[in-house]
């Protein structure tokens, strides 16, 4: 798979007359204030970033010699960081965030979701783990679906028949028992003691717990998790500083310290997990439990100009995806033409609209369908996909379909990212899908389930809850996993590891790598620019660009519009990045996104 992006469209040269270069940082930037984030509403920072700045925030980056973790939660990067002081390898660390995000983060972070993990050793050896959920062996095709073949609204997003089997638990054990340094209790128990002891919630936390306050009681009639209680029968709502113990969730998760995998796919949780089920009218049994695995994969690796992309196959669509997209924009003088130019963002949207088109087209678990994954990247069949493009004027996603491949028939997640003292590296995000999953508490073990079902295609062309339309290659089948946008990505520079990089944000994970990657390398930005700069999406239909206000400069925004491209500005944000860099003198940045509470620690 190993092959190199260079390759040369001929540019039209209309394109060498138009572009209007927009620096980071420039007066050209109107900048207005943006609120809210992806997914659901902000109560976050507010936006630091000065009026005349195309970053969100002015936040610098975390400097460390000797490891650095960022996620999503101070306190599970707080975790990450101890475990690294204490001898942990970047893997040890990983898994004991893991773990810490599912208590303190449990609108992403999870033991009842799942995830993909890519690993690069200090010797450049490098691994990609899928420990992605999949379907219960019930799951029929058309289990969304009514007697008119019409789909039954929500049943696929919250409530018991959402959720796929969680790959977790499964995923930290295999890597850990692979890889780990520390004992398996060392790194469970950082986690355990967060649940048991309890720890004070941001406001962040707070207000996203009260706004599901709703479906809790609902969705889990006479359970009491994640509620704040006042009497047996009273409920009041959480504020900053709150203590939120879980204590079913410790126990669960001290289960799987002193049993592993077993303590999760079998015994105690396993009954627990099977009964709520039934309960709800779920469809995961002990059975499908027991037999979940999760998959050590082939990654993809392709080089662009003087780095090595390592990412992930599917069953993500990230890996492959991100991969087209650089290859698409690499013969594009991106740098001279400056950062969010009319010509950069056009290159990215027209690649972008191609990229999600083979996306919906052909991708799929591997293990079910034959997912083309070299010819979709090669750069052959990429320049057959671009010979429609024309900077005079927007292709219409009409006229987009997936290519042609012959002989082929056809905002909720949480990244995290390692690098130990060796230089060892690990990517990972790890999902319940939307915010809190499926919002159905396992009773008697304290974890949410996810609702992973959501992001197969529950049937042709409709689109899931991020407006991804899909076909065949992701219809559900039993035991099948669901086709994911999850990006995990490392960079080398010169075979050197370089860059880890990741984010949440559904459908907009792809594009969102791809944005901060470019602003490193093609645009000079540190990672923390990269991450605080504002972003944009396209992602083929519906055929509109969204974008962070602010993003574009009004001169950008006129001659796109012009070019006939339909531009939505966001009353949210893009993306929630959490990613390392290797500084030419060795030292690590730690960036972490300034639009929630993620949080880099380094020493
Ligand atoms: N659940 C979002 C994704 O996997 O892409």
């Amino acid at each position: 798979m190993k092959q190199s992006f260079l390759f040369l469209f001929t540019l039209p040269f209309v394109l060498l007359t138009s572009c209007k270069t927009q620096s980071p940082g420039s007066k050209d930037a109107k900048v207005r204030e943006s609120q809210g984030v992806y997914q659901y509403r902000d109560e976050g920072p507010a936006r630091s970033g000065t009026p005349t700045s195309p970053f969100y925030s002015d936040r610098q980056g975390v400097i460390g010699r000797n490891g650095m973790v960022a996620s999503a939660h101070p306190e599970a990067s707080q975790v990450g960081l101890n475990v690294l002081k204490a001898g942990g390898n970047a893997v040890d660390a990983a898994v004991a965030v893991q773990f810490a995000l599912a208590v303190v983060f449990p609108s992403a972070g999870n033991i009842g979701g799942g995830g993909f993990m890519v690993y690069r050793d200090n010797t450049g050896n490098a691994y990609t783990l899928d420990y992605r959920e999949k379907a219960p062996g019930k799951a029929t095709q058309n289990m969304y679906l009514d007697s008119l073949g019409n789909v039954r609204p929500g049943l696929s997003i919250s409530g018991h028949l959402a959720s796929g089997v969680p790959g977790s638990v499964d995923g930290m054990a295999e890597a850990h028992k692979r890889f780990g340094k520390l004992s398996w209790a060392q790194v469970l128990q950082p986690a355990i003691d967060l649940a048991e002891k309890g720890f004070d919630l941001t406001q962040r936390d707070a207000l996203a717990l009260n706004r599901i306050k709703n479906d809790l009681t609902t969705i889990n009639p006479g359970k009491a998790y994640f509620l704040k209680s006042i009497s047996p029968t009273d409920t009041t709502t959480w504020h900053k500083g709150d203590l939120l113990v879980q204590t079913d969730l410790a126990k669960t998760l001290q289960r799987i310290q002193s049993q592993g995998r077993a303590g999760f796919y079998e015994g105690e949780t396993a009954r627990l997990l099977a009964e709520e089920m039934k309960r709800g009218n779920g469809l995961i049994t002990e059975e499908d439990l027991k037999n979940y695995h999760s998959v050590w994969r082939e990654p993809i690796r392709a080089t662009y100009k003087r780095y090595n992309v390592i990412t992930m196959p599917p069953t993500s669509s990230g890996g492959v995806a991100l991969v087209q997209l650089m290859r698409f924009t690499e013969p594009y003088p991106l740098k001279k033409w400056g950062w969010n130019s009319d010509s950069t963002v056009q290159v990215m949207i027209e690649a972008e609209r191609r990229v999600y088109a083979d996306r919906a087209k052909f991708l799929g678990d591997p293990d079910f369908v034959k997912v083309p994954v070299d010819k979709l990247m090669s750069v052959d069949y990429l320049r057959s996909r671009w010979t429609d493009f024309s900077f005079a004027k927007a292709t219409d996603s009409k006229a987009v379909k997936g290519g042609n491949i012959p002989g082929y028939e056809s905002l909720e997640t949480t990244h995290f990212s390692v690098v130990d003292k060796e230089g060892n590296a690990v990517s990972i995000t790890t999902t319940l899908n939307g915010g809190y999953g499926s919002r159905v508490v396992i009773g008697g073990a304290g974890f949410f389930m996810n609702n992973e079902m959501d992001d197969f295609s529950v049937k042709p062309g409709v689109p899931n809850m991020f407006g991804l339309i899909g076909n065949q290659a992701n219809a559900i089948a039993p035991n099948k996993r669901m086709l994911s946008s999850m990006t995990p990505t490392i960079l080398e520079k010169d075979g050197k590891l370089f860059m880890v990089v990741g984010t949440p944000g559904g459908s907009t994970i792809i594009t969102s790598v791809y944005q901060t990657i470019l602003n490193v390398v093609e645009h000079g930005m540190t990672m923390q620019q990269a991450v605080n700069a504002l972003k944009f999406h396209h992602q083929w239909l519906p055929d509109k660009t969204t974008f962070e206000n602010g993003a574009f400069s009004d001169a950008t925004i006129q001659t796109l519009q012009n070019r006939g491209y339909i531009l939505e500005k966001l009353t949210n944000t893009l993306g929630r990045m959490d990613c390392v860099l290797i500084r030419p003198d060795g030292s690590y940045e730690g960036a972490s996104d300034p639009r929630a509470d993620n949080t880099a620690r380094g020493y």
